[in-house]
């Protein structure tokens, strides 16, 4: 078989283990040839390869980003784009897709198999939002970055007697939020399943410097205060329709300040979450999702996903993993909230 593996959305730690692993048992075990497409959607769309063979995915397991290049093109906003993928697989011998991706690259996916394109999807994005798998890599790397920023921003925030707000991706789900502002002891964390009260939030950080210590917020980017509470900026769409996100924090800390009278300083964490060595913990998840991906190729078992459930690897329906978010639950949530103040 002749097998077309893309990486499409925003980059992840693990991205390069999935692509190794998916290479090394496709050749091994089942003497498959593979082709690289470039960046996301648009590879399979314009035709663009790259080889990918043994020696191409060499060294690559520690390495982060992805040797094949990523891009948001979304294929169903493109007059033809359906078409002149089944093409261009069809020109270039390609039997099936290990398409690795996030909510937008994996509903095309979908889209895709309706239509009769042979493809298995394998879940990826830090911010841990894909439903039908316990965990997607990259989300565990994160974390620790996170962790240690804000571990970093306590001491220093302590010698100035300062608020920080410390942003962290997350658009819709607040899980890098919960679990780096859990790791590191926050005062307060807020996510964008529960919109939060300004006053609230200032109760805590009053609380918090009364007893001599400096308070740490943790927001994520898609955070947003209660109806009416503070002005936010809207930012650009992409091809997907998410708003370019980016700006709660500072907004966040100008209030602080403004309401308590103490300094407050903001820092975005920024795509510093998504860049560099992926954690031993990515690094096995993703070995083992590019394995079970490349044998449910073999299976030919299309419009599947692998998924991590409890300590297994197991397949599910790319629809209902693409279907909804997973998004932090109430319980969860209040687990947190026990520390907040
Ligand atoms: O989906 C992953 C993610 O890192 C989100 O957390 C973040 O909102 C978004 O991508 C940022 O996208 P971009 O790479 O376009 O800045």
């Amino acid at each position: 078989m002749r097998v077309g593996v893309l990486t499409g959305g925003g980059d992840c730690p693990g991205l390069n283990a999935v692509i190794r692993a998916v290479v090394r048992k496709g050749i091994n075990d089942y003497g498959y040839e593979f082709v690289g497409f470039r960046d996301g959607w648009r590879g399979p769309l314009e035709g663009d390869t790259m080889p990918l063979d043994r020696a191409a995915v060499r060294g690559i397991l520690p390495r982060g980003g992805t040797i094949l290049g990523s891009s948001r093109t979304n294929l169903m906003k493109i007059e033809g784009g359906v078409e002149r993928v089944k093409d261009n697989l069809a020109g270039l011998g390609i039997d099936a897709l290990v398409a690795i991706g996030g909510e937008d690259t994996l509903g095309v996916a979908a889209r895709l198999t309706e239509r009769g394109v042979n493809v298995v999807g394998v879940p990826k994005t830090i911010d841990n939002d894909l439903n039908a798998t316990d965990y997607t890599f990259g989300f565990d790397t994160a974390v620790n970055i996170a962790t240690e920023a804000i571990d970093r921003l306590h001491t220093t925030a302590e010698s100035h007697h300062r608020a920080l707000v410390v942003e962290v991706m997350g658009r819709h789900a607040g899980w890098i939020a919960l679990h780096s502002g859990m790791a590191a002891g926050a005062n307060a964390i807020l996510i964008p399943e529960r919109p939060f009260d300004i006053d609230e939030v200032v109760g805590w950080v009053e609380s918090r410097f009364k007893t001599q210590y400096a308070p740490i917020i943790v927001v994520a980017e898609g955070a947003h205060p209660k109806d009416g509470q503070m002005e936010l900026a809207t930012g650009e769409t992409d091809s997907f329709g998410h708003v370019r996100l980016g700006g709660i924090g500072q907004r966040l800390a100008d209030e602080i300040e403004k309401r308590t009278g103490e300094e407050a300083r903001s820092v975005v964490l920024g795509h510093v979450q998504r860049g560099g060595t992926p954690s031993a913990f990515d690094r096995v998840l993703a070995t083992r999702l590019g394995v079970h991906a490349i044998s449910a190729v073999h299976d030919r078992d299309w419009g599947k996903m692998v998924a991590l459930q409890g300590t297994d690897i197991v397949r599910v329906e790319l629809a209902e993993a693409t279907d909804e978010l997973k998004t932090v639950p109430t319980e969860r949530y209040a687990e947190a909230e026990v520390f907040f103040g």
